[in-house]
């Protein structure tokens, strides 16, 4: 067995690390800073304003680590420093990665936040890992991620519940005992289904765990025109049955992918577990969660899925710079002729002329739809709008 002893050269491997950080980092600082979907930022922070936040961050970590008394990985936890250290190949140099070594992967940001690091890193190896969900989600939002893997049982409710059989799995609500609730201001599924009525603070996705309430019909039809396609209209425009999976980013309780299971599509759906157990209660609908923030690489192949879908999520809230890399890895995972359908995208009205039409219009979509209306919600003086659009990666390779 590989001895998790840490290699000599690892402290300097740490440092650079450090350092190099910053530039790649800019982005990811601001989606923690920012990161509410719905809570709309409209001051538009400029680079220099963006750098010195990062540096101060890095400055603030900097004296941490040295008022430790410690430098570079001694602040890791060993935990840490087991799972990260080079591990040998039992059988030598591998032919497909040519090294005799591997490494497991971590958040490239991970080692900035040494305190919240040791503290979800802290655990008995074989014994039960903390109950450390809200943890866990904020260190992964800042840019740790993929977080560290542990070697412990992750909590559990105390005696599980199975769902409902398929079909009824779709559309009703799964018992209180599948999930671990301490995460959550909710305890229970009907607080959850009832948060609209009963709670004035925001939350993401505040009535969508009501199943018999607006998610019902979603998608179901078009709604008054304009900004709300149907998914039939959207499957309308490719041939029948040549649409068959795809991705739903951020895409709340699954109804679009539980409406497309219905078509005979299978759908991934991205979901962040912000205030509610959207995973757990989207994979009790019968559909695949996957939980991954918007900052990291999609996890496919180039030139794979016939669909990519998401509502609500893409908009002003994200930084420019990372909504550009965003869009190319949306470009990049769709297929020739698959779809993007980029739903209620929402921004100011002058963002949207001066940034995000030229932006999405630059990737190299070909335009099958494009729908804007005003967004009407916190009233007409903010001047907020909606984008709806169907694009298109071209058929034949055109760059
Ligand atoms: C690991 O934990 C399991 C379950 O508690 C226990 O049965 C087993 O003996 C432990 N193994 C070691 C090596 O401690
Ligand atoms: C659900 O939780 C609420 C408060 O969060 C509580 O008032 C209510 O009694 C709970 N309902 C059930 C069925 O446990
Ligand atoms: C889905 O597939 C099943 C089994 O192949 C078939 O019976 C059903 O008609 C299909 N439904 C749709 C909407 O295509």
């Amino acid at each position: 067995m590989e001895s998790p002893h840490k290699p000599k050269h690892l402290s300097s491997t740490f440092f650079f690390l450090f350092i190099f950080i910053s530039s790649n980092l800019v982005t990811l600082f601001i989606s923690t800073s920012l990161f509410n979907p719905c809570a709309l930022t409209t001051t538009r922070t400029d680079n220099n304003a963006i750098t010195t936040m990062v540096e101060k961050k890095l400055f603030d970590e900097e004296i941490t680590r040295n008022n430790d008394g410690g430098e570079g990985e001694q602040d890791l936890p060993d935990e840490f420093m087991t799972l990260t250290s080079p591990q040998k190949l039992p059988f030598g140099v591998n032919p497909n990665s040519k090294s005799d070594k591997i490494i497991s992967p971590v958040g490239k940001p991970c080692t900035l936040f040494p305190n919240e690091l040791k503290r979800f890193m802290s655990y008995t190896v074989n014994g039960s890992c903390p109950d450390d969900e809200l943890l866990a989600q904020r260190l992964l939002l800042k840019g740790c991620e993929p977080l560290p893997r542990r070697r412990c049982r992750v909590a559990a409710p105390e005696t599980y519940v199975e769902h409902h059989p398929f079909p009824e799995c779709q559309w009703s609500t799964p018992s209180d005992s599948s999930i671990v609730w301490t995460a959550y201001t909710c305890k229970n599924y009907s607080c959850l289904i009832n948060r609209r009525k009963n709670q004035k603070e925001f939350d993401d996705c505040k009535d969508c765990f009501d199943l018999q309430g607006r998610e019902k019909n979603r998608w179901a039809e078009t709604i008054g025109g304009g900004l709300d396609f149907s998914i039939d209209e959207v499957l309308g425009v490719k041939k029948q049955g040549t649409i068959k999976i795809g991705l739903d980013i951020g895409g709340g309780v699954a109804t679009f992918a539980v409406r497309m299971r219905e078509r005979n599509i299978t759908i991934i759906t991205t979901s962040m577990n912000l205030n509610g157990p959207f995973n757990n209660f989207i994979a009790a609908r019968g559909v695949v969660p996957l939980y991954l923030s918007i900052s990291q690489r999609l996890p496919f192949f180039d030139n794979t899925l016939d669909i990519v879908h998401s509502m609500h999520v893409l908009s002003n809230w994200i930084p420019t710079t990372m909504l550009h890399f965003l869009l190319f890895d949306i470009y990049r995972v769709l297929r020739p002729g698959g779809l993007f359908w980029l739903d209620h995208f929402f921004c100011i009205g002058e963002q949207y002329e001066e940034v995000y039409k030229p932006l999405i219009q630059s990737i190299g979509f070909n335009q099958i739809k494009w729908v804007t209306g005003r967004k009407l919600d916190r009233g007409p003086d903010l001047n907020e709008m909606y984008l709806s659009a169907l694009l298109e990666k071209p058929l034949s390779h055109s760059w």
